[in-house]
């Protein structure tokens, strides 16, 4: 969803036979992850060139949120908000690992006042970017620093992920997304999310988020297997890239109290694509009972 179709496939296509293979193996999943951020930065100049406005864009460098055009890919993620789950300008949203504000951007100019905004995130540099960058324009925003650990994101975590509380009260939320963050989640942090979501949702609430998901038939990715019905870029730094059984997400979902509302749409990263996203996409809702 938020990266585009060729850098996901560019993403999964690293672990296949690059010639750079034997150099990336043995350098820190944190290194790769900032070298390809500032090759982001570079690719981004021509476009900060030509509008000047872009300069305030976040540097990759510093805190990398993947692939693809910053303010196009932002854009494109409040389109599926908009068109796949129904977001409305008076809606609350939270956005889970909120980078550094790809989302948010779009929806600054889009959530009305009566609507609201809350992300987080676990690098603090990134919710830092997010405070600065939107204080003035939209005060009503909050940016939370959930300061747990993620061997990619933020080494020095003091907290396990599998026990943060989201920072909304019960039944706050209209619609919770999550872009391209479950594809760095091991699976009992993702049963959390998903059980946290259900907690702040509202009544019919819903919730989009993006996974790689592994369907039989659909193709081989060039993934290693990590642990049973999951699959990994790099088994020595799982959260660079972690795939899972289409099984496996659907029961954390039904174990979290949520139901799946439409069939998975299917993103470029493997194979055909029934949508024009990246990773696959995921609808689910919490039930009115
Ligand atoms: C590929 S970036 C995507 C960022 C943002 N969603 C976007 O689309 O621009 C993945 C994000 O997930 C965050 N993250 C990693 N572990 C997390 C966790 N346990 N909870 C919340 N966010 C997390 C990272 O810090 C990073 O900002």
């Amino acid at each position: 969803m938020t990266e585009s179709r060729s850098t996901e496939r560019g993403v999964i296509g690293l672990a296949s036979g690059s010639l750079l293979r034997p150099i990336a193996d043995r350098t820190p999943a944190v290194v790769r992850r900032i070298c390809a951020g500032a090759w982001l930065d570079v690719s981004s100049l021509p476009a900060r060139l030509r509008d000047p406005g872009r300069w305030n864009e976040p540097w990759q460098t510093f805190h990398n949120v993947g692939g693809g055009d910053f303010r196009a890919s932002g854009e494109a993620i409040l389109r599926q908000l908009v068109d796949i789950a129904g977001l409305r300008r008076d809606w609350r949203v939270l956005d889970i690992g909120c980078g550094t504000g790809r989302a948010a951007a779009p929806l600054a100019e889009f959530l009305a006042p009566e609507g609201g905004y809350v992300g987080f995130d676990v690098s603090r540099i990134a919710v830092d970017s997010c405070r600065r960058r939107f204080r003035r324009r939209r005060p009503d925003f909050a940016f939370h620093h959930a300061d747990v650990a993620n061997p990619v994101y933020n080494v020095r975590g003091s907290a396990a992920p599998e026990q943060y509380v989201f920072p909304c009260p019960d039944q706050s939320i209209d619609l919770v997304f999550a872009t391209s963050v479950f594809t760095h989640l091991r699976l009992p942090v993702v049963a959390r999310q998903l059980r946290e979501s259900a907690r702040a949702l509202k009544p019919g609430g819903r919730f989009l988020f993006t996974a790689y998901t592994l369907i039989p038939g659909r193709g081989e990715p060039a993934l290693s297997p990590f642990e049973p019905g999951v699959m990994v870029l790099d088994p020595k730094a799982p959260e660079r890239a972690i795939a899972f059984d289409e099984t496996l997400l659907r029961a954390v979902v039904a174990e979290a109290g949520l139901d799946v509302v439409e069939p998975v749409r299917l993103g470029a990263w493997l194979g055909e694509a029934t949508y024009e996203g990246g990773q696959d996409l995921w609808l689910v809702e919490k039930p009115v009972r």
